[in-house]
């Protein structure tokens, strides 16, 4: 098969973490004959640096073009980086955000699981834990605040800043039958949060969120409240299956599930939209502060390949493939020093790797 694939280093770790992913894809298909064409284009800080913009049209153009995109991380350090000091369009997040909408890509899937083996970097006592957790979140992620009107005004001579968030029940039924397809394939629960006692858009994204669930009366939806899903998700992780929720809820929640996988370092995710189209990128951030250390887990962006080869090329077993060999080098006591257990913790056969090691150890197990 013939994969065109779009690459998007970006800033700070990206580069490091996507030469690993692609060193995993390289080998995957060659144990599989399957060809690679890849096409490096820039996007975020670089591109600022090179363009005078985070993402060019015709970044945008070439981005369609591909059968998929993979994607590092972008951004800087927001407090010290020159690149904050530009208008709020021209800033390197502006960029991501441009390229998802031009895209459509309105799911974006962000699986959160325990690996048995970092048992001992999540943070969660072993009590709660129990069993592990094996959840999805289903994040919307082309609408509510991040695409609703902004602006900053003066209002009576006081400086006044408004976001809108807005939803349209297109943009919901699409979002949740994404996510009830999901679960029919997996143990059949949604879980739809929201904030219905504050928020309009809550009480409408609630109403179509039942209309679909309808459709699938083998799936269970529960509802929940978004503080309280916060709270759930280090009380008991155990009880999701599929968390559906809007933009901003997501990005804050995916952040709190990847913690208790042991690090953001293992979290990958996929953006889709109606077709066989997706981008791929793990859910951190560009972590400027480790950038050029070669000690970035390149895991969450290794697994990213894997969606890609899993919900662009319907390619199953090479996904899988991947997935065991990252299980495999955990079991074998490798990890990067995000998921080094404490000290106190720490066993003899568990070795401390940096990025390429990491990168190498899985390629070989392919
Ligand atoms: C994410 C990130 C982005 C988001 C940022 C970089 C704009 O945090 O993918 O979760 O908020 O969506
Ligand atoms: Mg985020």
């Amino acid at each position: 098969m013939n994969l065109n694939i779009v690459c998007i280093p970006g800033d700070g770790i990206g580069p490091e973490i996507i030469a690993e992913a692609k060193r995993v894809l390289n080998k995957t298909a060659e144990k599989f004959g399957h060809n690679i064409t890849y096409k490096d284009v820039l996007m975020g800080g670089v591109s600022i640096d090179t363009y005078g913009e985070p993402l060019t049209d015709e970044v945008i153009e070439i981005a369609k073009a591909a059968d998929a995109v993979l994607l590092g991380s972008i951004g800087g350090n927001t407090a010290t980086s020159p690149w904050y000091k530009l208008a709020p369009e021209l800033r390197p997040e502006a960029g991501l955000l441009k390229l998802r909408k031009s895209l459509n890509l309105f799911a974006n899937l962000r699986p959160a699981y325990l690996y048995e083996e970092l048992l001992e970097a999540c943070p969660i006592k072993k009590e709660i834990i129990g069993n592990g957790f094996d959840m999805v979140i289903v994040r919307e992620l082309t609408g509510g605040l991040y695409f609703g009107e902004r602006r900053t005004q003066e209002v009576k001579g006081e400086v006044t800043a408004v976001d809108t968030l807005s939803y349209s029940e297109k943009e919901i039924r699409r979002i949740a039958v994404k996510a009830f397809e999901i679960a029919m394939k997996r143990s059949k629960k949604v879980t739809s949060v929201d904030k219905v006692n504050v928020l309009d858009s809550s009480r409408l994204w609630r109403k179509i969120v039942e209309e679909v669930a309808e459709v699938y009366p083998g799936v269970t939806l529960e509802h929940m409240i978004v503080d309280n899903c916060a709270m759930q998700l280090v009380k008991n992780p155990n009880q999701f299956d599929v968390i559906l929720t809007e933009n901003m809820f997501g990005d804050i929640l995916s952040d709190e599930a990847s913690a208790i996988t042991g690090s953001i370092g293992m979290l990958s995710s996929a953006s889709l939209n109606d077709t066989k189209f997706g981008l791929y990128e793990p859910s951190g951030g560009a972590a400027p502060d480790i950038a050029g250390k070669g000690v970035a887990n390149p895991i969450a962006t290794i697994l990213s390949a894997a969606m890609m080869l899993r919900y662009s090329f319907n390619l199953e077993e090479e996904a899988g493939r991947i997935e065991t060999a990252v299980k495999q080098v955990l079991a074998e006591g490798y990890r990067t020093v995000d998921i080094m257990p404490q000290e106190k913790n720490r066993n003899q056969s568990v070795k401390q790797v940096g990025t390429e090691d990491m990168g190498k150890l899985i390629a070989e197990r392919i």
